[in-house]
């Protein structure tokens, strides 16, 4: 099997003659070196280390403040962690797989540098609550990096929309021309499916902002700790109020993990429109050298695997969420290890969307519609077939099935014909309903079809522009 761990945690393929020195009490010997590697963590948990320390700092202080340790206790901690901090910023901790993970590591340490003020940290705290607070405030934390790359992303597809508010271009349904549409309107559509992103990523923060310290294993503690200032220094809402939901609840992590695979599939849909609007027989659109590959046989090729891997990510990402649902299902209250198989899933989501969220805001930057193209597809297919009936209802009063049914065989003739709607003479149009008069050939042009979508919602210049505006305002505060 190859040796996937990081390459400075030392993984000794012999036991450990000794006994965990945080928890090894009541043991004679060390663990064999498979349980090892199964039980550790630290290869990865690691990545929490902010969040250990600032939880260690927070509890800390809680401690001393409640006379539960002494300040001089609390003022070596606090230097011992600071050391901790500058050992891991600058590369030269240590990482032991002995240590199972990031809290016995970051402990042991602190140990090793202050003394006894180290052994008192743990008191009133197990590391139930511990990695039930970390793996909160890592999650709080990837929320916000990731809001701010979705601002990033919708200010970029906001800036298009402003360009090419009238732009024509065809809009689809069942990936058939459908009615014309402007190329604005369409970037705009992300926008709002970006916005309700935020908005699943926000609910789900402001549910997760209560702090689970203080719980201790599962039953709390009878120290006289004070949960909510705790709470309150760690910027959470208050502390969690039932202590076997607070070391046992992953929900958050779940919600995350849900509100980012929704994410991960608009950005795979945008990603398959770039594909597909590269591609040669559509030429929608170009990107350039920056976010383009070329082909090791084929010369001329140049394709757009930054928007397939931003396609296939979401697999991944929605993998994650399926993987943490089945370790979570059926589980028994409170704490299982099983629950040590959240971090992976959730890190490689996060990062996952980080990197298809910067992909795609690049790609969008960096794409360039083709006018022509656009809008000669635009017109094509009797896109504006409904304009037509529309007319009819207008002028005429037809009802709209009857209008319809007109139209149709007005389409059936230009198809025979080999023509667009515009090419059929006012006589053809007459022999299939004599009012029609020479008035209509004006409703037949792609610029006043989507010039005359001006209801609120739809695809007229005229909205798209105000509806850009409007969302550089939102998304400028
Ligand atoms: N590494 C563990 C995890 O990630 C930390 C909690 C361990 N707690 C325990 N009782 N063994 O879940």
């Amino acid at each position: 099997m190859p040796d996937t761990s990081s390459p400075d945690t030392k993984k000794p393929d012999t036991p450990k003659p000794e006994a965990n020195a945080l928890w090894g009490g009541r043991f004679a010997g060390g663990p064999a070196a498979i349980m090892q590697e199964i039980n550790a963590s630290i290869g990865f948990d690691r990545r929490m280390w902010r969040q250990d320390v600032a939880g260690s700092r927070a509890h800390a202080a809680m401690l001393a403040a409640k006379g539960i340790i002494s300040e001089a206790d609390l003022a070596d901690i606090s230097r011992g962690l600071d050391q901790v901090a500058a050992e891991i910023e600058a590369g030269s901790f240590v990482f032991d797989i002995a240590q199972e993970d990031i809290h016995m590591a970051v402990e042991a340490r602190l140990i090793a540098l202050v003394g006894d003020a180290g052994r008192r940290l743990h008191t009133a705290r197990s590391r139930n609550d511990q990695v039930a607070l970390d793996v909160r405030l890592w999650v709080r934390d990837a929320i916000d990096q990731l809001d701010a790359q979705m601002v990033e992303l919708m200010r970029t597809l906001v800036e298009q929309a402003e360009r090419n508010n009238d732009l024509p271009m065809p809009g689809f349904t069942h990936l058939q021309i459908g009615q014309p549409v402007t190329f604005g309107h369409h970037m705009l559509a992300y926008v709002e499916m970006l916005a309700r992103d935020r908005s699943r990523f926000a609910d789900c923060r402001a549910r997760l902002n209560e702090c689970p310290l203080g719980a201790a294993a599962l039953a709390g503690t009878s120290f006289p700790i004070d949960r909510h200032m705790t709470a309150q220094a760690l910027g959470f809402a208050r502390p969690m109020a039932n202590s076997l939901d607070a070391v046992s609840d992953r929900d958050y992590a779940l919600e995350f993990l849900s509100a980012a695979s929704t994410c991960a599939i608009h950005l795979s849909r945008l990603a398959e429109e770039i594909v597909i609007w590269m591609s040669a027989p559509w030429r929608f659109i170009r990107l350039t050298d920056a976010f383009t590959t070329g082909s090791s046989i084929m010369p001329q090729k140049r394709n757009p695997d930054a928007a397939e891997l931003v396609r296939a990510k979401t697999g991944r990402i929605t993998g994650a969420f399926v993987s943490l649902t089945m370790v979570m299902k059926g589980l028994p209250l409170t704490y299982g290890k099983d629950m040590q198989e959240d971090k992976e899933p959730l890190f490689d989501a996060a990062d996952s969307l980080a990197l298809c969220l910067a992909a795609t805001a690049g790609m969008v930057r960096d794409m360039v519609p083709e006018p022509a193209n656009l809008r000669r597809w635009a017109g094509a297919g009797f896109a504006t077939a409904t304009d037509l009936a529309d007319w009819l209802v207008r002028t005429l009063n037809l009802p709209f099935r009857t209008a319809h049914h007109v139209t149709g065989r007005l389409v059936a003739m230009a198809e025979a014909k080999g023509t667009d709607l515009e090419g059929l003479t006012l006589a053809e149009m007459q022999s299939v309903e004599s009012r029609i008069t020479r008035e209509v050939f004006g409703v037949l042009s792609v610029e006043n079809s989507v010039a005359s979508r001006s209801c609120y919602g739809g695809t007229a210049p005229a909205n798209v522009a105000a509806q850009a505006a409007s969302w550089r305002q939102r998304l400028a505060s």
